[in-house]
């Protein structure tokens, strides 16, 4: 099956996964590259200067030479694309994104394996939830082999940035915004698709030690009917404020908890949660299902999959901040964590909150179901261990 634009973008992900449908569906990987035209010039940033970014990457500080831009204009639809000076500079002022926010991302990465390819991870996947998450933005949305052809050929032309290091890889980030300059308040005319790429180190800087978190209970990241679903930029500058104040409570993230109720968990910062019960073999994962509200993370959901290969119970619930305080106070919870594509998975070692009380779980420590859950989905990440379910689609 090859789908250039999913069919049923007005279908939201929890509507999917509720009616039994598959989330991430297997697509044929079809492929626009042979449209991106080379304008890119000469690389900018010399083999020593990139070494050294290389050595020290952190995350998303530095840039390779190269991007790829396309643009959709309402009459003409998408150009085909074409590679460019990632130090093009772009817009003015009256920027439509700007002023009304019309503007959505993704996050994915590039691995160099032993053998010297170059692989991504279920880019197909990130495509699709790229489409929805315009469809919810009035945008239109980025056609599947536009976007991979985009990340095929930026992966190639800089190459020499994607590091044979395990630990590092490289960060891409598609994203589109509309690109008009006009005040009026309506989905832009002019709409512009990009892919930058940001070598990367760890996410957080103190690697997979565990986090702390501060539940949120003044404010909310997202409601129903809103866009809590999409990869919108406006869901990361109204979580701005909340994170500050776990900062300011000694916290290094958010926990954000339902809009209606004020009881149940949805997502830690921009990532997903799993709760793991019991212990070993019978352990069993629980992450929030998808309300409306909740990020389709494509690493939640390889993670639902790789559970279930190593033997877990793997499933979609509703848990209360209630239900984990007393989980883990009478051991029945005995690990959590969060997953997402920048810092892959990071065990949660300590909860703070102002109506809440505070708990530690699994002694502050990484716990062992955590930690083997993300060596199964790096070690594929990486090419150490089988892809048994076709994940990785090698670029080079
Ligand atoms: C990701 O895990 O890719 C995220 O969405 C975090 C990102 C906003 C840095």
């Amino acid at each position: 099956m090859s789908q250039n634009i999913h069919a049923n973008l007005d279908v939201p992900a929890a509507q999917v996964v509720a009616s039994g449908q598959t989330l991430y569906p297997a697509v044929e990987r079809i492929s626009a590259v042979a449209g991106i035209a080379n304008n890119g010039g000469a690389e900018s940033t010399s083999a020593a200067d990139r070494d050294a970014i290389l050595a020290e990457p952190g995350f998303g500080k530095y840039f390779t030479d190269h991007v790829v831009r396309a643009t959709w204009n309402k009459d003409s639809g998408w150009t085909g694309g074409e590679l460019i000076s990632s130090k093009t500079s772009s817009g003015g002022f009256a920027t439509q994104a700007l002023h009304y926010g019309q503007s959505i991302f993704e996050g994915l990465k590039a691995y160099r394996h032993a053998d010297g390819g170059i692989y991504t991870f279920r880019p197909e996947a990130n495509a699709l939830r790229f489409q929805r998450s315009a469809y919810r933005l009035a945008l239109p949305p980025v056609p599947t082999d536009l976007f991979l052809g985009s990340i095929e050929a930026l992966v190639r032309e800089d190459q020499d940035w994607v590091s044979g290091d395990p630990d590092k890889s490289l960060y891409l980030r598609p994203f589109e915004y509309g690109s008009e300059d006009a005040l009026g308040v309506r989905p832009a005319f002019d709409v512009t698709y990009v892919l930058l790429a940001s070598p990367v180190g760890a996410y957080f800087p103190q690697g997979v030690k565990p986090v702390s978190v501060w539940i949120s209970d003044d404010y909310v990241r997202a409601a129903p009917g809103g866009t809590g679903e999409a990869k919108c930029a406006g869901n990361y500058a109204a979580s701005l404020i909340a994170q500050q104040e776990a900062s300011a409570n000694g916290c290094d993230q958010v926990v954000w908890i339902d809009a209606t109720e004020r009881k149940y968990i949805e997502e830690m910062g921009g990532m997903n949660l799993f709760f793991v019960y019991g212990e070993g073999d019978n352990a069993r994962l629980v992450t929030p299902e998808l309300t409306g509200t909740l990020l389709p993370g494509v690493t939640r959901d390889s993670i639902l999959t790789l559970a279930r290969d190593l033997g877990y119970t793997a499933e979609e619930g509703r848990i209360t901040i209630a239900e984990w305080r007393e989980g883990v106070a009478s051991g029945a919870i005995t690990e959590t964590f969060a997953c997402g594509t920048a810092a892959v998975v990071t065990p949660v070692g300590r909860v703070d909150s102002k109506n809440s009380g505070t708990w530690e779980i699994s002694g502050g420590q990484p716990g062992e179901i955590t930690m083997k859950i993300r060596s199964a989905l790096v070690d594929i990440q990486t090419g150490t261990r089988e892809d048994t379910h076709n994940w990785l689609h090698r670029i080079l």
